[in-house]
């Protein structure tokens, strides 16, 4: 009698289990999702075992602003990048949790889907699935594990159905480090140039530069020879604004590479002309997100520009184009005249990239 009651109670707990467990009463209808892109930038790549799905978009934007992911649940990826700040945070170097002060600057994550280089200021990472790891587990940031953070999104009370619409898991069991990353991945892939800046409109004939605009702009891609060459757009050359390669832009001011305090690209590649290369970021956006470089070591667009107008600090690996560029104090000026022209309002106000 005693066994058999135990044996029930067993089998009833066991019911249980698999019913808190499996998720097959939830509904998977996936629907892929067209990323909207304006007819000036070109298709991104997907990857085949990651394709946009409208559930898979919505979990990952979840996570992405959920303080879940962190150690003590009290910090998100969007502390680091927040959307007013085209998903960068406004200081030198980042802030992770309790308050520690991180060794770079954060980085916009504006049409992210489109790098095709490694990721990073120093590119250690090549795909934005893979990328997802380094944040969770570094102690400066979220410092989590994998193992306790699945286990919270297991037992949360949204997330195992929001994972089985997202990829069609049977059992909450399935919810791992793998599908996390591709979830997060893919709300990143979503963060595009809306197409409505000034100068995308100037490109498709809807506006017109003012003369200064023009003047920077002229500069800014060395069209003719009578203005001095700023030579920003081979670097930061269009429709991206970046080649998204790494440089040493001159900013340190060493003789010698070994004295690089943060050695970037080095650090991935050991090859010693590559220290002090760091990626080339973006331009779109970039007025509206000072402080600037690695280390967030300039405030003002203007400081920018003095940096390459005076040819910047040399070292061997110094790029040729940084090199004195005889910028009068207008031409400089007009040159930021037209990097606001970058500036992406409809992205920085899109409601679908905003807390869910
Ligand atoms: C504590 C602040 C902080 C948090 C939290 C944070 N990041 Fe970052 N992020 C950074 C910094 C700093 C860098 C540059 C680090 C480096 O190059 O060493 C960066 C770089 C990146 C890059 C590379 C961008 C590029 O152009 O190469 C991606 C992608 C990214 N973060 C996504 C995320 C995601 C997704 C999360 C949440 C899972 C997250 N970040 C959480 C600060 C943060
Ligand atoms: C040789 C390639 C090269 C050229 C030419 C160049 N840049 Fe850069 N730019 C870079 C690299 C590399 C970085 C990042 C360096 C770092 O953080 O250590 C950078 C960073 C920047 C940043 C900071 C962006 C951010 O998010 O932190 C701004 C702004 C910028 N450049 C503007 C310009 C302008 C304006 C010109 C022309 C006057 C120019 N660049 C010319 C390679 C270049």
């Amino acid at each position: 009698m005693l066994l058999l009651l135990i044996g029930q109670a067993l089998s009833c707990q066991k019911e249980e289990i698999e019913k808190k467990t499996d998720l097959t009463q939830f509904p998977y209808q996936p629907k892929s999702f067209e990323l909207n892109i304006s007819s000036n930038y070109p298709d991104m790549r997907i990857p085949a075992d990651n394709p946009l799905t409208v559930d898979g978009i919505a979990l990952g934007r979840k996570l992405f602003y959920d303080p879940i992911i962190s150690r003590d649940s009290t910090i998100s990826c969007a502390s680091c990048h927040n959307q007013d700040l085209s998903f960068k945070d406004g200081k030198p170097l980042a802030i992770g949790i309790d308050g520690q002060i991180g060794r770079r600057s954060s980085m916009s994550l504006l049409n992210i889907g489109y790098n095709s280089f490694p990721l990073f200021w120093d590119g250690r990472v090549s795909t934005l699935e893979e990328q997802v790891d380094h944040p969770i587990n570094d102690p400066l940031e979220l410092d989590h594990d994998w193992g306790t953070l699945k286990e919270k999104l297991k037992n949360h009370n949204q997330y195992p159905r929001l994972f089985r619409a997202a990829f069609g898991i049977e059992t909450v069991e399935d919810i791992d480090e793998d599908l996390i990353s591709k979830a997060i991945a893919q709300f990143e892939r979503t963060l595009i140039s809306s197409g409505q800046s000034k100068y995308d409109k100037v490109l498709r004939g809807e506006a017109t530069f003012t003369d200064d605009e023009l003047q920077g702009y002229l500069m800014f891609f060395d069209v003719v020879p009578d203005l001095p060459d700023a030579e920003c757009g081979h670097c930061h050359a269009e429709p991206f604004f970046t080649t998204f390669e790494f440089k040493n832009n001159g900013i340190e001011n060493v003789t010698d590479l070994n004295q690089f305090v943060d050695k970037g690209r080095f650090e991935v590649t050991m090859n010693e002309l590559d220290i002090g290369k760091f990626k080339t970021p973006s331009l779109i956006n970039a007025m509206i997100n000072p402080p600037y470089m690695h280390d967030g070591r300039f405030q003002t667009m203007e400081e920018v520009l003095d940096h390459y107008n005076s040819g910047g600090h040399r070292q061997i690996n110094t790029d040729p184009l940084i090199q004195p560029l005889g910028l009068s104090e207008k031409q400089k000026f007009q040159v930021i005249e037209f990097i606001k022209t970058l500036t992406d309002s409809n992205f920085l106000e899109n409601p679908s990239y905003s807390a869910p």
